[in-house]
């Protein structure tokens, strides 16, 4: 992968931008893809819908914006910072990470002295900011406040790793696309949704303002191949994953169809994806209005949820490969 392309995605990885707050992540994709746009704006719970016209149907792109992180509930006297989740956080993953505040801060967190590992919950669990009382944690955060996990982007030989990989990814390849696209019969929505992280809020209203007749959303899934893994077909670096279902949402089969047949037709390697937990924005836009037909394009992703999420470039090359033959097609489902 080229350096600017990766300089673009290490810069979408590593901006702050837990689920209700996404306002810089929004800046830096507005900044990157308003040249290549007919029309963009903002809805008003925080989405970015970029449009580009064209006079067949209305197909729906949606990327989450948003990453998963923590909010503050509390300060003791001593300056330490209690906490609650944003979404799916686990107090193991979480024990001895760094968190990042939106103007750069960072803490530390830590737990209560427990006997037994297996109490450890977010309850248990703090934030050291290095503050020396309460007073000098309030001068920089405040009760409400979110933050999420900070580790540096990286390449490790044949993958990339960072944190909000989850789904950051997703908004990369769907620039990507947005960019490589060559004349298009499809009047299609790019969509860089808030909230999904807990429960997909900005998908369904932004696919009830746009009424599509087709709604694809790109984000990560899990994968079956690391030692003893839970059963799953997905391995990373095996092509882009085609979801068949999820907790959420049973792929309509003509848009199934479409990615498949278009993945054979272009030579892009491909898997089928059955994941028996989560789910991603499409679980909210196929319900929308009278219903919509719905798929998801999916980027096996290891160690999702942790500061560590790992993928293969491969796979994200052929991920952008895929969607934008897939939107370069006349779509008549
Ligand atoms: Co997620
Ligand atoms: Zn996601």
């Amino acid at each position: 992968m080229d350096k600017d392309k990766v300089s673009l995605l290490t810069k979408l990885l590593e901006t702050y931008g837990p689920s209700g707050n996404e306002n810089l992540v929004r800046e830096v994709i507005f900044n990157e893809i308003n040249q290549y746009v007919d029309e963009i704006k903002t809805d008003r719970l925080g989405n970015l819908i970029a449009i580009k016209r064209g006079s067949g149907k209305k197909i729906m792109i949606a990327a989450h914006m948003d990453e998963i992180g923590v909010i503050i509930t509390g300060i003791d006297e001593n300056g330490y910072l209690r906490f609650a989740n944003i979404g799916g956080v686990s107090p193991y993953v979480s024990l001895g990470q760094r968190v990042m505040f939106c103007d750069g801060l960072q803490g530390v967190v830590h737990m209560e002295h427990l006997e037994d590992i297996k109490q450890l919950k977010l309850e248990k669990m703090y934030i050291d900011i290095g503050a020396i009382n309460r007073e000098d944690a309030l001068s920089k955060v405040n009760i409400g406040d979110s933050a999420c996990f900070y580790k540096p982007f990286v390449q490790m030989g044949e993958a990339f790793v960072s944190k909000a990989m989850d789904d950051r990814i997703g908004c990369f390849i769907a620039i990507e696309a947005l960019k490589q696209i060559k004349n298009s019969p499809n009047e299609i929505y790019f969509v860089f949704t808030v909230q999904e992280e807990i429960g997909l809020r900005g998908a369904k209203t932004s696919a009830f303002g746009i009424d599509p007749d087709v709604g694809i959303s790109v984000d990560i899934t899990d994968t079956g191949d690391t030692p003893k893994a839970k059963h799953m077909a997905v391995k990373m670096g095996s092509g882009p994953a085609i979801k068949i279902k999820d907790n959420y949402l049973l792929s309509h089969p003509a848009v199934k169809q479409l990615m498949i047949d278009t993945a054979k037709e272009h030579q892009i390697p491909y898997q089928l994806e059955v994941l028996e937990f989560g789910g991603t924005d499409s679980g909210a836009i196929h319900l929308t209005r009278g219903g919509v037909p719905s798929g998801v394009l999916s980027i096996p992703c290891r160690y999702a949820h942790t500061p560590c999420e790992m993928v293969s470039i491969k796979d994200v090359e052929n991920s952008i490969k895929l969607l934008t033959k897939i939107l370069e097609k006349e779509i008549l489902i």
